[in-house]
């Protein structure tokens, strides 16, 4: 490990929505085998909001967990990446700069490449924080992965919150410098301006994942040829369970010669990366992060250890980067809040699904007093007038 610097990821914190739907029960209203979804796309529930929560009310609830004061003076960079976004100028950013409280010299802003932009920030906060170790950034990842009632995307919805702290005092994560992106531009799926949800072609989106895994793979171990006997486990961007073991498999079937034996000790890690995934859905933005902090709760990797990141974000610009594993890195992580917040949901009923969910979110005028739910805590959206939106805490 690294001696010279501890710059990497300090704090980590999750919000997990109090809904969830259960995947078997809509799989068979709406026809499917329940197994093509839990075991051939590895889906068991996907998280769904509540008309109280959107981007801003989840990623300041996440970083809500974390924060301390003395964060809120340090932080110079709130950074927002999500593709659920609800304003083309205003950055949701802003918005939990205020409402969490952080000192008025930070700078706020919203990032954009699909699924990619958290990961865009993370590195970018690294070179940052090198630059001037006294600072902290903090990164919101939220959304609202959303594809529409029967559509082929429905099993991989979900919805939810990452806060990442940044600092020189890496406890969970030390980034170790070593990245490599590459850039396709293509439309496997993409969301434009005056669409409710995205449009995808499912096919060409899984094909790109793999692609763009096996050469960035290829490129990166070209460039660091010190990592290839030394990453022990790989962490993905996990639209869906299945998703990171298919990128794995076909690399071994191309790749196998040279990175065989690496490839099957990290398909023999997966699994426990993939635990929270299975239980939430896509968080997009999010979802690389999720993968972290389900291989810290379940996995049984130790402190010093190597893992490599794998970050995909269609369109598509894809990352590997990697990072060493702190001494304690589990006792920076919230695992009973986590272990609750999934324990505690309840079921959204499929008639309220069905018939109330998909309501249009961003394209019509949203302007409406919310309804509270009794149960709602944390900090909520109030009301929509003129666009604006007000947020509220209890
Ligand atoms: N029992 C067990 N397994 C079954 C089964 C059954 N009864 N029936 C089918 N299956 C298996 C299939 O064999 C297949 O397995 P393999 O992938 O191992 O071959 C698996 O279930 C899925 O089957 P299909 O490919 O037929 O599934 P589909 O046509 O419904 O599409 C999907 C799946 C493309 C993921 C679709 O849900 C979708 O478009 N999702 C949104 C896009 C997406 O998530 N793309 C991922 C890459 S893009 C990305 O990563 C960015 C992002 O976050 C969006």
């Amino acid at each position: 490990m690294s001696e010279i610097s501890k710059v990497g990821i300090e704090k980590i914190g999750l919000y997990i929505p109090k809904y969830y739907v259960d995947l078997v029960d809509l799989a068979e209203k709406r026809g499917v085998d329940p197994n093509k979804w839990t075991i051939g796309i590895g889906q068991e529930k996907m998280s769904v909001i509540e008309e109280s929560e959107d981007i801003v009310t989840m990623a300041a609830n996440a970083a809500n967990k974390i924060l301390t004061e003395e964060d809120k003076k340090a932080i110079s960079q709130v950074v927002f990446a999500t593709e659920s976004s609800i304003d083309f100028s205003k950055s949701a950013a802003s918005q939990v700069h205020r409402l969490l409280s952080i000192n008025k010299f930070a700078k706020s802003y919203e990032v954009k490449q699909a699924c990619y932009s958290a990961t865009a920030a993370l590195l970018n906060a690294y070179n940052h924080v090198k630059l001037n170790p006294e600072e902290k950034v903090l990164i919101l990842s939220s959304d609202i992965a959303s594809y529409g009632a029967n559509s082929g995307g429905e099993v991989t919805q979900g919805a939810g919150a990452i806060a990442v702290l940044v600092s020189n005092k890496a406890e969970i994560l030390e980034l170790s410098g070593k990245s490599l992106a590459l850039t396709y531009d293509c439309y496997d799926f993409w969301r434009p301006s005056y669409r409710e949800y995205p449009l995808v072609d499912g096919k060409l989106s899984t094909d790109t994942y793999i692609n763009m895994f096996k050469e960035n793979l290829e490129g990166f171990m070209e460039k660091y040829e010190d990592s290839e006997d030394s990453l022990q486990a790989f962490l993905f961007h996990l639209p869906f369970t299945k998703m990171g073991k298919k990128a794995l498999v076909a690399s071994k079937e191309d790749l196998g010669e040279k990175y065989g034996k690496q490839i099957d000790q990290w398909l023999d890690k997966y699994e426990d990366s993939t635990r929270l995934t299975r239980q939430v859905g896509n968080l997009y933005t999010g979802s690389l992060y999720l993968a972290l902090i389900s291989q810290m709760i379940y996995g049984d990797l130790e402190a010093g250890q190597e893992i490599g990141l794998f970050s995909y974000g269609s369109g598509a610009v894809s990352e590997i980067f990697t990072g060493y594993l702190a001494e304690n890195y589990r006792d920076h992580i919230d695992v009973e809040d986590i272990k609750d917040s999934l324990n505690t949901r309840k079921e959204m009923s499929l008639d309220y699904y069905d018939e109330e969910y998909f309501k249009p979110k961003y394209i019509e005028n949203q302007d409406r007093e919310i309804s509270l739910g009794e149960d709602v805590e944390g900090f909520y959206l109030e009301k929509i007038e003129d666009g604006k939106r007000y947020y509220n805490h209890r």
